[in-house]
């Protein structure tokens, strides 16, 4: 592997250092003061981009903060680097890929070349192939083996070849087919297909493999196990009428026995986790059609555009990007809670969780050196209001700062009354609470108005009292459309790609994902193999006999 020139570590650059003085100060700060003291703190903190706005004024920061931030940003070179991203350098460099999504939902005609490689001619000619298959599934013109028409769709895929798709099936929902179901299998665990399976029939499925590397072990035997189901009731022959595959390895799709032109490549420099807008998202354009499916594309692209060319001061990824940064290392904030006020964006949390974890949830730089500060936090969360019903009292309450970013659409897609008021009112209202808290004065007043005594009131203060000064963004859309679900997911992947660079890690490689992987396999064997082997520490082992145990049983 080429080392890259070395990257100062970030607490020897100038301004992680004058962040650091500015820290000390801002830690006394509480919003209730920094709105009270600034009635333009809303407009002066929010930032529109692509259908988007993103309203960060309720962090706990000021002007000061946000210019040195952007300075870090300027001194970590995000700039360099991501004009290095979109013009296809190889900026994974453990795996010497370009790192290309961007490329995906360019529109035709954007002029790049990899190695040789007419990426703009690559891509539209697979979107072109997944608009007429799209179109022939679904306008029934695409048969099954018994002459009826698909409708059920099964996309069988994991990680990013699974978290995309689901997310955005579901979020796009109400602009789907009726008529066609999508179904998502991903765990190894066999009662995910066997629910799926229970619930469709041979004759009018169609199942997309779906694996970047087609060797993944929880999407080949879910797989297996689907063709062996179909070939209780069809063909061999049949199989090219209910099988298709999503790869960048077309060789392994051919041993598996699905035909060629059944295929839909896609190539390296598509990272998992950014491969929705790829043949990945079949199942997608599968569900809304093609022409909603380029809206998304669309929204991405837009995206890409403002992160492109916007001034660092207005750029909605960088900014959210800073601020998330500056909870995380100035705050000491080791999560991150997403709370999307919209029930059908209720995968977007586990989708993030790929999406940010997986990309910065590391500790050498890209040089290989330790990170001198911690790294990207954990990501979590559940729909609104549900989760204010749930976990939401720890982030009041609690003794550890969570930050949430709330999103929320200003208008449904559905038109039952009152619901969306109700709805818009709680997320509102909690962003407000976390910020301005109740403070002891306040909660006495309460009491007191409830006809409570002296004592009764002291004894209940404490446990009443809100600290508030708890940071929140809110990203609000006008509706939870196509184009706004595509640029919602590139703020996303921006920030993350940001927030990288300040760390100088590698956003675009998983080594973490891999020990696990080939330990499952020998356990796997054990599990499966005659002998008792005994080479595990005493708790593995146990638990290995405990299950052969259960086998035998
Ligand atoms: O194991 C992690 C991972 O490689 C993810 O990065 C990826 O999205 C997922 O597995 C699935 O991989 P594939 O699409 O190659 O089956």
């Amino acid at each position: 592997m080429r080392q890259p020139a070395p990257t100062p570590m970030l607490t020897a650059t100038a301004s992680f250092q004058a962040l650091q003085a500015h820290a000390a100060d801002a830690g006394r700060w509480h919003m209730r003061e920094l709105f009270a003291d600034n009635p333009q703190r809303f407009s002066q903190m929010n930032t529109e981009a692509a259908g988007l706005l993103l309203d960060y004024s309720k962090n706990r920061l000021d002007a000061t903060t946000l210019g040195l931030l952007t300075e870090l940003a300027r001194e970590r070179g995000v700039e360099g680097q991501r004009d290095a991203m979109f013009a296809g350098a190889k900026i994974n460099l453990t795996e010497q890929r370009a790192v290309l999504h961007t490329a995906l939902r360019a529109p035709r005609g954007s002029a790049l070349d990899v190695d040789g490689q007419d990426v703009d001619a690559d891509v539209h000619a697979v979107l072109d192939r997944i608009k007429d298959f799209s179109t022939r599934v679904r306008n029934g013109s695409w048969l099954g083996y018994t002459g009826k028409p698909i409708c059920d769709v099964v996309n069988i895929g994991i990680g990013g070849s699974d978290l995309g798709p689901k997310m955005a099936c579901l979020a796009l929902r109400s602009y789907a087919n009726p008529n066609l179901a999508m179904h998502f299998v991903s765990n190894v665990d066999g009662h995910d297909i066997e629910d799926v399976l229970s619930k469709v029939d041979p004759e009018t499925t169609l199942f997309i493999v779906a694996s970047k590397t087609f060797v993944t072990a929880e999407t080949m035997l879910n797989a297996n196990t689907a063709r062996a189901w179909f070939l209780l009731e069809g063909e061999t022959a049949d199989l090219a009428r209910h099988f298709v595959a999503v790869s960048t390895n077309q060789e392994a799709i051919e041993a598996f026995g699905i035909a060629p032109e059944n295929m839909f490549p896609f190539w390296d420099w598509v990272g998992g986790r950014y491969s929705v807008w790829s043949s990945v998202g079949l199942a997608v354009a599968l569900a809304i059609g093609f022409e909603y499916f380029s809206d998304f594309l669309a929204g991405a692209h837009a995206m890409d555009q403002h992160f492109r060319s916007a001034p660092l001061e207005r750029n909605m990824p960088v900014l959210l990007a800073l601020v998330g940064f500056w909870n995380r290392q100035f705050l000491d904030c080791g999560s991150l809670s997403v709370a999307p006020y919209h029930q059908d964006l209720s995968r977007f949390p586990a989708y993030l969780q790929q999406l940010d974890m997986e990309s910065n949830g590391k500790r050498v730089t890209k040089g290989g050196a330790a990170v001198d500060t911690p790294t990207c936090p954990v990501v979590w969360g559940e729909c609104g209001t549900n989760a204010q019903h749930a976990y939401f009292q720890l982030l009041h309450q609690g003794s550890e700062v969570t930050p949430i970013d709330f999103i929320a659409a200003l208008r449904p897609t559905h038109d039952l009354p009152g619901h969306h008021d109700a709805l818009l009112a709680n997320c509102f209202a909690q962003s407000e609470a976390f910020m301005a808290g109740k403070n002891g004065e306040e909660v006495r007043a309460d009491l007191r108005a409830q006809g409570m005594g002296a004592e009764q009131i002291e004894a209940l203060v404490p446990h009443k009292t809100f600290p508030g000064n708890r940071p929140s963004n809110t990203i609000l859309m006008d509706q939870l459309t196509p184009p706004a679900l595509g640029a919602l997911i590139a703020l996303y992947e921006h920030k993350t790609f940001v927030q990288g660079v300040l760390w100088d890690v590698n956003s675009f490689d998983q080594w973490g994902v891999e020990l696990g992987k080939a330990l499952a396999k020998n356990i796997q064997a054990e599990l499966q193999g005659e002998a008792q082997p005994q080479r595990h520490d005493s708790s593995t082992n146990g638990l290995i006999e405990l299950a052969r145990a259960a086998k035998a049983a």
